[in-house]
């Protein structure tokens, strides 16, 4: 197969991000163009701002991606795309773009599930996962856990039944009044905290299916936080550790339990919530414990990226059951019905 080098495009919700990478492994150069300080007075994403900025950025962003890989735009094999789940206006800018770069220049291009593209973030570095192996996407829209028996044959294990788990710190730092996002605020706080101090509960579901929800550890805190309105501040740390304790006993069970079960070796822990320390140690160790080995990705990957998107999309283009881009294609906000 000629391919070999492929400009990857993410714009799914809040980072404009693009990338070029060769032989679906090696990074050439990875652009992220982050839009949290636009969104932040907001407390969340705000839709049509973040459209707006993609709008903005696209050009800057893959023309850098192009420029630090010493490449233009004629030695780009294909195009890959994020194509859903995320906010369809977000999408639109990177969609239409990779569509409209890949037919100037007569090259192919394929339209890039975002989730699939966390799943194969750990094939970025090595040493990487075998197959089959067992992945926990853990983002601010998802908590899904995964049978990967190939680039793209993933089957969804489990999701959550309300809030995700970034979403859930991402909560109660709006709770504690320490803005948006809330995760990286949340497990610094956590850090300087006790986990021992306040009890939340840990909402495992039926211990033996691979199903989450986090509403019930949010209501906790949240009921907490108005029975000690006078002294929850001087807490913050305490709350928080207790908090991210029942995120991450909950996640370390769950992966670990789906190995076992699936008689996996490997699990990779992915999304923005993989970039948690504390999750980090918990399923490495949990791992070793049950003589597994886990993978997780360096920070930068971790987050939204389109080296992830790139890698993916060389994936896709050597599976004939994977839909090569045509003009007609559409973005999607939700996973169509393959189990995501
Ligand atoms: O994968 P991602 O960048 O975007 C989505 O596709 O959602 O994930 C973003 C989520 C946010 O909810 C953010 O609060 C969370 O990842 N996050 C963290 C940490 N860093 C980012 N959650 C816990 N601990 C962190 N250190
Ligand atoms: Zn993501």
């Amino acid at each position: 197969m000629g391919i070999k080098t492929i400009l990857g495009i993410e714009s799914s919700c809040d980072e404009t991000a693009a990338s070029v990478v060769e032989d679906g492994i090696t990074i050439l150069s990875s652009v992220v163009s982050s839009q949290v300080e636009i969104h932040h007075p907001y407390g969340g994403v705000v839709p049509e701002l973040a459209s707006r900025k993609h709008i903005e950025m696209i050009v800057p962003v893959v023309s850098e991606a192009l420029e630090s890989a010493g490449i233009d735009a004629k030695q780009v094999d294909a195009v890959a795309v994020t194509q859903g789940p995320g906010l369809v206006g977000a999408l639109l800018v990177g969609f239409c773009f990779g569509k409209s770069f890949a037919y100037a220049l007569d090259i192919p291009w394929v339209g890039v599930d975002h989730l699939e593209g966390h799943i194969n973030s750990v094939f970025l570095e090595s040493p990487s996962p075998e197959f089959p192996y067992i992945a926990l996407l853990a983002s601010g829209g998802h908590t899904n856990l995964y049978y990967v028996t190939s680039h793209t044959h993933i089957e969804c294990l489990g999701q959550t039944f309300d809030d995700a788990a970034g979403e859930a710190f991402d909560k109660v730092a709006k709770m504690l009044g320490l803005g948006y996002p809330g995760g990286k605020v949340i497990s610094d706080l956590a850090s300087r905290g006790d986990p021992d101090k306040i009890k939340f509960p840990r909402s495992y579901l039926d211990k033996n299916e691979f199903n989450f929800s986090f509403s019930g550890l949010k209501s906790a805190v949240n009921r907490y936080i108005q029975t000690h309105a006078d002294e929850y501040q001087s807490q913050a740390a305490d709350i928080a550790a207790a908090f991210q304790a029942s995120v991450v006993d909950v996640l370390t069970y769950k992966i670990i339990a789906a190995a076992r079960e699936k008689k996996c070796q490997h699990v990779a822990l992915v999304g923005g919530v993989a970039a948690n320390q504390q999750l980090r140690d918990s399923i490495t160790e949990s791992a070793q414990k049950y003589g597994l080995k886990a993978f997780l990705p360096s920070l930068e990957l971790c987050g939204d990226n389109a080296a992830m998107i790139a890698a993916t999309g060389y994936y896709y283009l050597q599976d004939p059951s994977r839909p090569v881009g045509d003009l007609g294609m559409d973005v999607y906000s939700r996973a169509p019905n393959r189990k995501k």
